[in-house]
């Protein structure tokens, strides 16, 4: 195993991405053992908005990085200590990597593992801060904590048919889903979803699945706006210039949601006439205006605490201009950070499995070869309405 070869997409610097040949994956990460980790085979491996703030220039990333944290994959070695995974099985692997030894994993809290990044509570692969771990945009990687991370599938044959849809099941699907429930979405609920992204549109198709009445979507890219109303949404293009209380009445009759999930995060931009230029906290202002008194409002968006490409200064280190007295006098609920993937997955994958819901349809998947990834990421930067998945063996495909 030790001879075998791997290649990944590589972090180059702003507005550039490569693929190139990387080490093996070894069951270490430096000098610590990862005896409890397993080596996977990839099967597919998604681009991310998340991915797109490094790729953009928006963080500290380092040059080099392997990028990747949305990984469904095969075992091929299990280290010492795994118990009950075995060679072959076909699993998800949740972005966020967690100990399941820590006080947060003990609580379902699996964002903020106190265990496995020395600089601060969360982990991921592939991704700035977030503990060094090597990402999974390539053929092979490591997955440690392997026994408690891993989402097994039941059946090899019927993942490989649903893969398209199971291999959201790392991120953006539980991230939508989770963005709802935060937001109190229930039977009979308002929502208004802020991007029509991949993960805004998978926060729709959550919303639909937790018994929404009417799920409003609003960006300001027609052609994902149009995905939004192909599965049953309403649509607000952002780039007119009227409120978005009054255009959210001209649909439902009320300028108020009972939920508001913002999709969108820090690098936001303006409505209207402000449109074209980045306002980091417009869609979290919004939320306080659009929402309901006594409404929760879901903040799966990205907000971060360096942002070196800032228009203001203050917003470089990540602080924001918000009105929160409003926010505070109706009484608002705000659930930021990390989804836990775990909490969701499970359940998710049954929905899926059982036809409950058509989530690769609603976010457009496309898929393509690990060689196609820097196209991937130029279209999804230029707004594609797609969640691009790529499959680096050929597997899908076959
Ligand atoms: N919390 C988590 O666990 C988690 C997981 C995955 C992704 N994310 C974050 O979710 C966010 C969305 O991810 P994505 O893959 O869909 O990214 P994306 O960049 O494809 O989508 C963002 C969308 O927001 C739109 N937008 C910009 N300003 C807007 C505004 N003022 N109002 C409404 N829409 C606006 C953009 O046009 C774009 O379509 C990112 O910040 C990403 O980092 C968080
Ligand atoms: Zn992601
Ligand atoms: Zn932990």
């Amino acid at each position: 195993m030790a001879s075998a070869s791997n290649r990944g997409v590589i972090f180059q610097g702003a507005g550039k991405v490569t693929v190139e040949t990387i080490d093996f994956p070894k069951l270490a990460l430096g000098e610590r053992r990862c005896d409890h980790g397993v080596i996977l085979k990839i099967l597919t491996t998604n681009i991310c908005g998340s991915d797109q703030h490094m790729v953009r220039g928006r963080t500290t990333a380092p040059q080099g990085l392997v990028l990747g944290h949305e990984i469904t994959g095969q075992v091929i070695e299990c280290g010492r200590d795994v118990e009950f995974i075995s060679v072959g099985d076909v699993v998800s692997v949740p972005f966020n990597i967690a100990c399941g030894r820590c006080r947060n994993c003990k609580e379902g809290k699996t964002g903020i593992c106190l265990n496995v990044n020395p600089s601060r509570p969360g982990a991921a692969y592939g991704y700035v801060d977030m503990g060094g771990w090597v990402g999974g945009q390539a053929e092979y990687v490591m997955v440690p904590y392997a026994d408690f991370n891993l989402l097994k599938f039941p059946d090899r044959e019927q993942a490989m048919e649903k893969i398209t849809d199971l291999t959201l099941l790392s991120d953006i699907f539980p991230t939508g889903f989770h963005g709802c429930v935060t937001a109190g979405v229930g039977p009979g609920s308002i929502v208004y979803i802020a991007g029509a992204g991949p993960v805004g549109l998978a926060a729709a198709a959550s919303a639909r699945l937790l018994g929404a009445a009417c799920v409003i979507v609003g960006d300001m890219i027609p052609e994902r706006l149009r995905q939004a109303k192909s599965f049953g949404c309403e649509a607000i293009d952002l780039r007119q210039d009227a409120s978005l209380p009054e255009m959210v009445a001209e649909i439902t009759g009320s300028p108020e949601v009972d939920a508001f999930v913002d999709c969108v995060g820090f690098e936001a931009h303006g409505c209207g006439h402000d449109h074209g230029h980045e306002k980091p906290a417009t869609v979290l202002n919004s939320a306080m205006d659009l929402t309901r008194a006594g409404g929760q409002i879901g903040i799966p968006g990205l907000y971060v605490t360096e942002d070196p490409g800032a228009e203001d200064k203050a917003a470089q280190t990540g602080s924001l201009s918000l009105r929160f007295g409003l926010g505070w006098a109706k009484s608002h609920s705000f659930h930021t950070g990390q989804c836990p993937v775990m909490r969701y997955n499970r359940a998710l994958m049954q929905a899926i499995l059982f036809d409950r819901v058509d989530i690769a349809k609603a976010v457009n998947v496309e898929l393509i070869t690990l060689d196609d990834a820097p196209r991937g990421y130029a279209d999804f930067d230029g707004g594609a309405a797609k969640k691009f998945v790529i499959d680096p063996h050929g597997s899908v495909a076959a």
